[in-house]
């Protein structure tokens, strides 16, 4: 199969399918499903079933070994900073800058009232308005004047683009740059060659600064679009003759074949939605499937391995649990497993809104 192959056909051939490992449930979890940050931006309404051969299930089993050293829980925090920053929040909403916009957005966890006056909300260029459910589809208001689809941004002097998205997203996730910067540490501290795997990568902020710090990067997503996105960025930001490869595909399938073939990748990033499905339709259920993508990608790291980092969100769990599968995953291997959450820390009054649970396995 070519691997960086998405074809102009692949929306047409969406078709939902059920193989072994994912197959237990008729219908997926609607509330572990409303995550619209793993929601692949460019998943149709309406999709054909078609049968395809199916997969044989993995069997797990408890891994023999020491388990990890541990270390937690440690909470790692984005502070407000020159490209972004969480300016206030409260009444379920919160107010951020991303480069020269003002955004307000709808924030769940904001059951606090606002520390900043209502002239400061209100004076903002861009608001997501619409269905308050976190599955619903909203649509932008731009208050000062109409913007573009996107506008240019950066991250610690990388330049790509913010975009308006139909699921609230603005194209980062900027509570990821805690995982970024350990990540960029770990590949100039290597001394050698390093390569880095990003599953469910989206708009491939983590390839760019990984691939900036000298590591050659496989980046891999179900959506042609989110892939686009990527490109796009990696044009932006003047890294286009980095290596890196791009790939549509179903990140369990792919990692799958990389087993099969003896690929090996020194740094893995994991970060999957409770639900989603990749480029054929194939179904990804967190709580069935990450066991085996975890089990999978311990498989496929290199003799001399650096780290494994997932993340989770909006997911009725604790990061105990994916501690828990991360040291029991990573047994006889060493290292320590550090766990805990990642958070933004507002300017207004110092506030903490945790975004994601993460698990990362360091050697
Ligand atoms: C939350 S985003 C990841 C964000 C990313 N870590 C970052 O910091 O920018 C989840 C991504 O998973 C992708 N996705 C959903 N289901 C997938 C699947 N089965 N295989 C591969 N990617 C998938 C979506 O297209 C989306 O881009």
């Amino acid at each position: 199969m070519a691997e960086a192959a998405c074809t102009a056909g692949d929306r047409l051939l969406l078709k939902p399918t059920r193989d072994k490992r994912r197959d237990h449930r008729a219908q997926p979890d609607r509330r572990a499903s409303t995550v619209p940050r793993g929601k692949r931006p460019d998943e149709p309404s309406a999709v054909t079933r078609v049968a395809e051969p199916p997969v044989k299930a993995r069997e797990l089993r408890r891994r023999e070994g020491i388990l990890p050293a541990e270390r937690l829980p440690l909470i790692l925090e984005v502070a407000p900073n020159e490209d972004y920053a969480l300016i206030d929040s409260g009444n379920g909403e919160k107010l951020e800058q991303y480069g020269p916009y003002r955004i307000v957005r709808p924030e769940g966890q904001a059951i606090w009232q606002r520390a900043l006056p209502l002239w400061e909300w209100n004076s903002v260029d861009a608001v997501f308005t619409g269905d308050t459910d976190e599955e619903g589809l909203g649509r932008w208001r731009f208050p000062r004047t109409p913007l573009g689809e996107t506008w240019p941004m950066k991250h610690d002097g990388i330049d790509y683009l913010g975009r308006f998205t139909s699921f609230r997203h603005v194209g980062v996730f900027p509570e990821q740059a805690s995982h970024w910067d350990h990540m960029a540490g770990l590949i100039e501290r290597a001394g050698r060659p390093v390569k880095v795997l990003n599953l469910f990568g989206y708009t491939g902020l983590a390839s760019l600064v990984a691939a900036r710090s000298g590591a050659e990067v496989t980046h891999v997503d179900a959506s042609k679009k989110a892939i686009g996105w990527a490109r796009e960025n990696q044009e932006m930001a003047g890294l286009g003759s980095k290596p890196i490869r791009w790939i549509c595909e179903d990140a369990m399938k792919f990692a799958e074949r990389q087993e099969r073939r003896g690929n090996g990748y020194d740094i893995i990033l994991f970060d999957p939605p409770a639900y989603g499905r990749g480029p054929k339709g194939e179904v990804w259920q967190l709580f069935e499937d990450l066991p085996a993508l975890a089990d999978i990608c311990r498989a496929i790291l290199t003799p001399k391995p650096l780290a494994v980092v997932l993340t989770a969100y909006s997911i009725r769990s604790s990061f105990f649990a994916i501690h828990a599968l991360m040291r029991d995953t990573f047994a006889g291997m060493g290292g320590t497993v550090e766990s805990g959450e990642l958070i933004i820390r507002e300017k207004s009054a110092g506030r903490a809104l945790s975004t994601s649970l993460f698990a990362r396995w360091v050697a």
